[in-house]
């Protein structure tokens, strides 16, 4: 078996993505939930870039002791004297050097030539060397890059001592067999290649960067760069959970590969990352996304509940992240209703599954995910809903500013339909007033409670009310994603009980 080492660089060019800083104290947070991860090499940050990052690279050089501590630096001698320093405390220290090596970076950036650009690479790594026994060396933008050119680059930085040699694909721009051959060709013209290990670091400017490091691997690379959540410069990088997930799961394809990654680590380092940058894992987001192992048109969630496997290829527990979940929404079918039912611990008969599941659908044509609250309420409607002697038809209401509000409402009683019209206070007391008009009762309001029992827009508003008629005491209770329409259901309901 063959290791790839994992080589985690969320702290630095995860941290160059606009937007995504984090303190030192969040950094070393960062830090200890990598190494707890099993990454090989942390890349804490670049230190000569401002005090902030050499500091946080000296605190995790002293306080992280099985992972390798990496510091980036240019090929200047203040960048490497920076990041020497910065990594004095460090159990197992690395340098990270890098220099561009494609034309239009030489034309245009530097304004070197070739022999120039050589001449500096192996300075650096030299006075890199002097000061630390593991050097990494990326030749920039590789990708782009004139294959002898790079080739002659990487064989005179390995001669002075750099000991992993990383090939960035630094503007995103390559695709996966591009990688593949580049990978194959260093290995295969570079003459002294086999004294260092061969690493890919991608970024996802074209959404390659997972497939193109994985294409690397294929070709012999043993090490990868990449970051939580693919966070990194512009699209990003490509991220460790693709990665090492990609790795597991088609041991097919990689056999006799693995890497030290305690994957059930995977979410919580996820979450953590994503609240320190405050960069927001989208659903969609494979492995780590909220929507990754969740199921919610019934086809699949039948599927699921039957067989897992039938449509995950993952299991969610190895990343942490508890059990596959089906979720109820307008596209679930009456068996997944049922189990999630039996879940919260009801037992309806069939014909009460075929009402609730009724009004399940409608109420799930209002609300983009049904929560389990939603269906407590749902279910409590349900189990009422047999004594109903008065029960809403519908209801209009106007309201404004400028206008009294009025409401009209209509309400069926023993098979018959009553209409009634009334202006009030506000909308909710002209409804009342217009029941009470069908109803001929005149109950006193005596309490009025609404809140929101479901989270977001779209949230189930409870409305729970206590009603003082002939000197007796009811309440009512209901809810629906209309205040209004929760109002209206409430009062019927302590209507109907006094009616009862
Ligand atoms: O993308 C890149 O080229 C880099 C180098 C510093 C390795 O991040
Ligand atoms: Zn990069």
């Amino acid at each position: 078996m063959e290791k790839i080492i994992i080589f985690d660089t969320t702290l630095r060019d995860g941290e160059q993505a606009p937007g995504a800083a984090m303190t030192s104290d969040q950094k070393l947070e960062v830090a200890f939930q990598l190494e707890k991860l099993g990454v090989d090499v942390i890349e804490a940050g670049f230190p000569i870039a401002s005090p902030g990052d050499f500091k946080a690279v000296s605190t995790i050089s002293r306080s992280i002791k099985k992972s390798a501590i990496c510091g980036l630096a240019r090929c200047l001698k203040p960048d490497i004297e920076a990041a020497c320093k910065s990594l004095k405390s460090a159990k197992h220290p690395r340098i990270h050097i890098f220099l561009a090596t494609s034309k239009i970076h030489l034309k245009y950036k530097f304004k070197k030539a070739e022999d120039e650009i050589l001449e500096i690479a192996r300075s650096a790594t030299r006075l890199a060397r002097k000061l630390c026994a593991d050097i990494e060396f990326s030749p920039e933008d590789a990708t782009r890059s004139e294959r002898d050119f790079l080739f002659r680059v990487i064989e005179s930085v390995i001669a002075e001592g750099a000991s992993t040699i990383n090939i960035p694909d630094t503007t995103g721009y390559s695709y996966p067999q591009e990688v593949y051959s580049l990978i194959s060709d260093i290995r295969e013209n570079v003459p002294n290649i086999n004294k260092a290990a061969l690493s890919i670091h991608c970024h996802d400017d074209l959404g390659l960067a997972t497939a193109n490091s994985l294409s690397a691997v294929l070709a012999g690379a043993r090490q990868v760069h990449c970051t939580i959540n693919g966070i990194g410069e512009r699209a990003g990088n490509a991220s460790l959970e693709e990665i090492v997930m990609a790795l597991k799961t088609r041991k097919d394809v990689f056999s006799d590969l693995y890497t030290d990654i305690n994957t059930k680590n995977i979410f919580n380092i996820s979450r953590l990352v994503s609240s320190v940058t405050g960069f927001i894992v989208p659903p969609n987001k494979a492995i780590v996304g909220k929507n990754a192992f969740r199921h919610e048109s019934g086809i699949h969630a039948d599927a699921v509940l039957k067989k897992r496997t039938t449509y995950e290829i993952m299991d969610p527990e190895d990343i942490g992240m508890g059990k596959s979940q089906i979720v109820l929404g307008k596209h679930s079918g009456r068996h997944g209703l049922d189990k999630r039912l039996k879940d919260l611990g009801f037992r309806f008969n069939q014909s009460q599954i075929n009402e609730i599941f009724a009004r399940f659908k409608k109420l799930a044509d209002k609300k983009k995910e049904v929560f389990d609250d939603d269906l407590i309420a749902l279910v409590e409607e349900e189990t009422r809903a047999g004594r109903k002697v008065y029960e809403l038809v519908s209801v209009r209401v106007s309201t404004g500013t400028d206008i009294a509000p009025e409401a009209t409402v209509k309400v069926r009683h023993r098979n018959k339909v009553f209409e009634a019209k009334s202006t009030g206070d506000g909308p909710v007391d002209a409804c009342f007033k217009a029941i009470d008009k069908i109803t001929g009762l005149s109950p006193k309001l005596s309490d009025y409670r609404l809140e929101a029992v479901t989270s977001g827009r779209d949230a189930l508003g409870e409305v729970n009310l206590k009603l003082t008629l002939k000197s007796k005491v009811i309440s009512g209770r209901a809810s629906s994603t209309d205040i209004i329409e929760a109002s209206l259901l409430a009062y019927l309901n302590a209507i109907d009980k006094y009616a009862a």
